[in-house]
């Protein structure tokens, strides 16, 4: 495998990943990403020339894929509509993207004879109690809450269809709750420490009672990258770094590190239908294909991630103002 095309590259994760491909393997990267609100031409700078292209277009564009995946060795997914809370807004975008988007693409990959990895979420299981001692497995049932992990759900269920009906050379993966560097300030991690950088005091949905299993963006990068290149096709691979947290914790944990009182935070109106916890177990992937995370201390990587966001305001400033707009409107 020469050549990928990372659908979404200049989002959070895809940015991260082409990062970490460029970095760790002798591969080209061809970027193509619809740069909407989430999707961001700086996240990509600094990239080797030679082995990087980037495509503005929109996957759900049939001509446009078609032409890039003839191009290309494989195909590794990850564009997508990928807030809950704006789904909850205005799901319409989410259904074009994340299902049609999905379908083109690997309407695409077939045409071609290409093999395909599709990027997908631990939410598309629902959730799960706080004393449960079950975590979710590649066995567990599909019990989607949201627009967003719905439309998530039904795209992972299309690239299965296509495995078995038509031969796609498929894999997927479904992780849990990424942090890192060049995460919208939209998102839970990145908003509170902006808001500290700002200021304004860290807003916490309910009681903060939820718990996310929060895994470094690099540590993602590693897995698909080993299932892309070891992984068993027409597999799912639950991909996660033991990273249990309720969201009160990660609050008080941000303010602590960035010399605050942890207690300097609102409680703001829940989100409806609010999951309550996500937990991976990832053995398949660590047995199977010998994967570890390398990030295996939170409060560690949140430092890191702390320190990235003070040195990049130039980043994230351009976005804050309108992202604490459209929340103050939502009362959260
Ligand atoms: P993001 O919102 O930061 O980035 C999404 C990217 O996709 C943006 O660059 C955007 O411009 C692009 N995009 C959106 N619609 C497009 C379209 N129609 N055509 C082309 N490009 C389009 O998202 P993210 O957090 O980086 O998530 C990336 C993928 O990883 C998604 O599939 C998401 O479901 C999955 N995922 C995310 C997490 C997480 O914690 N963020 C965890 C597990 C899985
Ligand atoms: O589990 C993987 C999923 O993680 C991905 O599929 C999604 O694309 C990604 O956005 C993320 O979804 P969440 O809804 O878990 O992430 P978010 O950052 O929006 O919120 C994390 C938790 O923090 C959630 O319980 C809601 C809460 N929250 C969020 C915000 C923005 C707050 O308490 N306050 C906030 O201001």
């Amino acid at each position: 495998m020469k050549t990928l095309l990372v659908t979404g590259g200049a989002g959070f994760i895809g940015s991260n990943f082409v990062h970490y491909v460029l970095e760790h393997t002798e591969m080209s990267v061809t970027v193509l990403d619809k740069l909407t609100y989430a999707g961001n031409l700086a996240s990509l700078e600094g990239l080797p020339a030679e082995r990087f292209t980037f495509v503005r277009g929109d996957i759900c564009d049939a001509g446009l894929v078609d032409s890039l995946v003839a191009g290309v060795d494989a195909v590794v997914h990850y564009a997508a509509e990928s807030h809950n809370d704006n789904s909850l807004q205005d799901p319409r975008p989410f259904l074009e993207t994340n299902i049609i988007g999905t379908y083109t693409l690997i309407e695409a990959a077939r045409k071609h004879g290409k093999r395909f990895h599709h990027i997908s979420t631990d939410e598309v299981y629902g959730d799960l109690e706080l004393d449960d001692p079950q975590r979710f497995t590649e066995e567990t049932a599909y019990a989607p809450s949201s627009p967003y992990s719905s439309t998530k759900a039904g795209s992972d269920m299309l690239v299965r269809a296509w495995v078995r009906s038509f031969g796609l050379a498929a894999t997927l993966s479904n992780c849990s709750n990424n942090y890192g560097p060049y995460q919208h300030v939209e998102k839970f991690i990145p908003r509170q420490i902006t808001n500290v950088i700002d200021g304004i005091r860290p807003k916490l949905y309910g009681a903060g009672e939820n718990v996310r299993d929060w895994i470094h963006a690099d540590d993602h990068s590693s897995a698909v990258l080993a299932i892309l290149e070891r992984g068993r096709i027409g597999e799912t691979y639950l991909i996660g770094a033991d990273g249990e947290k309720n969201n009160k914790d990660v609050v008080e944990l941000i303010l602590s590190m960035m010399g605050q009182a942890p207690d300097a935070y609102d409680h703001v109106i829940d989100r409806p239908g609010h999951d309550l916890r996500y937990a991976i177990e990832s053995s398949k992937l660590r047995t199977e294909l010998g994967w570890e995370p390398e990030f295996a201390n939170f409060d560690a990587g949140l430092a890191e991630t702390i320190k990235w966001y003070r040195e990049h305001e130039g980043w994230w400033r351009p976005q804050k103002a309108a992202t604490e707009a459209k929340y103050k409107e939502q009362g959260q």
